[in-house]
């Protein structure tokens, strides 16, 4: 085994150009980030979805989702490559190491461990949260959006997590608060599924509450107080609830109106909280992230919400919020930055905190 690396990193004023792997969940991805001192440019962005092979079943199957990993990552890494100046231009790879479904992790894991093998490159092992949380750093050459600024409070709501983090800086991220059962991008997934609307439930919650009464149905807004922890698993049981007594909605409107019950019973909560957290830790910044963040209404509410409490929201776009390899490119180009450097025994990790992720062995 060829590690430690045979190459070297760039001198730390050169530019650093990474490839990232992420395969946590039901994303196999691959991207290409090169850091310069004028920010971090995306210059490649793979993304090949599983929706289609898990919508049968209503949620992520771990098994399915290792297979189907396994069937694209080399195309997937290859057209990321190929398309961003090719193996000459790759100095580092970055992988993501955890939290996710341990078999899925392990087959980015074993690709990124050999291509870093192969090449002699140096390899990093990146945390899935923290490359969301540095995700709306991430920029495309003529995007516009706005970049958010330390420190920020981040609200990061997708299938697989919802949880608040008070960001200082890209090394120093704590945890605020977290789901104690299902996370928000679930919940829309569970209801979505009890009402027969398919996988994922999100965007299809999302279109029918835009048309719906948020006040016709009020399902329950669960730990109302000034705790920063999230709980979604009683509105599930609560929309069972309403459905057997009330049967399926008979009429489109009846659904529309059931969807933006739910929507709003998800959105009021993660909005009270992300502001919450803001204020009790005295920072002005809030800052969106993960696949619920595409939420329609969730974006309403929190501008109007922050607005409300003077406190600047920066919403990323989509590729940046969505899973995505561009966000463990840009964070592994800055943990390698700062010294870090995995090897032969990177291992994957079903839960791993970001404090402890951050923290130097
Ligand atoms: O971040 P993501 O792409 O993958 C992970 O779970 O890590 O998030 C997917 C989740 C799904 O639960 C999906 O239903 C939810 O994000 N989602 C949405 C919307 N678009 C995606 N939830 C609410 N409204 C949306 N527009
Ligand atoms: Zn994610």
């Amino acid at each position: 085994m060829s590690f430690p690396p045979t190459r070297l990193l760039p001198p730390a004023d050169a530019a650093l150009t990474v490839l990232g792997i992420e395969s946590s969940c039901d994303e196999t991805a691959a991207a290409m980030v090169r850091l310069e001192r004028g920010g971090a440019w995306v210059l490649s962005d793979v993304i090949a979805s599983q929706v289609a092979e898990h919508a049968p079943y209503g949620g992520v199957v771990p098994e399915i989702a290792a297979r189907a990993h396994l069937r694209v990552i080399s195309p997937v890494v290859r057209e990321a490559v190929a398309t961003a100046g090719g193996w000459g231009a790759v100095d580092a790879v970055a992988v993501t190491a955890g939290p996710g479904l341990i078999g899925a992790l392990l087959v980015g894991l074993q690709a990124g461990k050999a291509i870093a093998l192969a090449r002699g490159l140096p390899l990093v092992g990146v945390n899935h949260l923290v490359g969301h949380l540095l995700a709306p750093f991430t920029r495309v050459v003529g995007e516009v959006h706005p970049q958010p600024a330390f420190p920020f409070v981040a609200l990061l709501a997708s299938g697989g997590h919802t949880a608040l983090y008070r960001c200082d800086d890209a090394a120093t991220m704590r945890e605020l608060g977290a789901t104690r059962d299902d996370a928000a991008g679930e919940a829309f997934d569970k209801v979505a599924k009890m009402l027969g609307l398919g996988y994922p439930g999100g965007p299809v919650i999302d279109r029918l509450a835009a048309l719906g009464d948020p006040e016709a149905i009020a399902f329950p807004q669960a730990m109302r107080g000034r705790s920063l922890e999230f709980s979604f698993s009683g509105l599930k049981t609560s929309v069972a609830q309403h459905l057997a007594k009330h049967g399926q909605p008979g009429s489109e409107q009846g659904l529309r109106d059931l969807a933006a019950g739910v929507q709003r019973a998800i959105v009021e909560t993660l909005v009270r909280k992300v502001v919450l957290a803001a204020q009790q830790e005295g920072i002005t910044r809030v800052v969106l992230g993960g696949g619920v963040a595409a939420n329609r209404g969730l974006r309403a509410r929190a501008a109007e919400a922050c607005a409300k409490a003077g406190l600047t929201l920066v919403v990323p776009p989509a590729r940046a919020c969505t899973d995505n390899a561009a966000m463990i490119a840009y964070a592994g180009a800055v943990s390698l930055r700062s010294g870090r450097l995995d090897g032969a025994a990177l291992d994957a990790r079903a839960t791993w905190p970001v404090e402890r992720a951050l923290a130097h062995p």
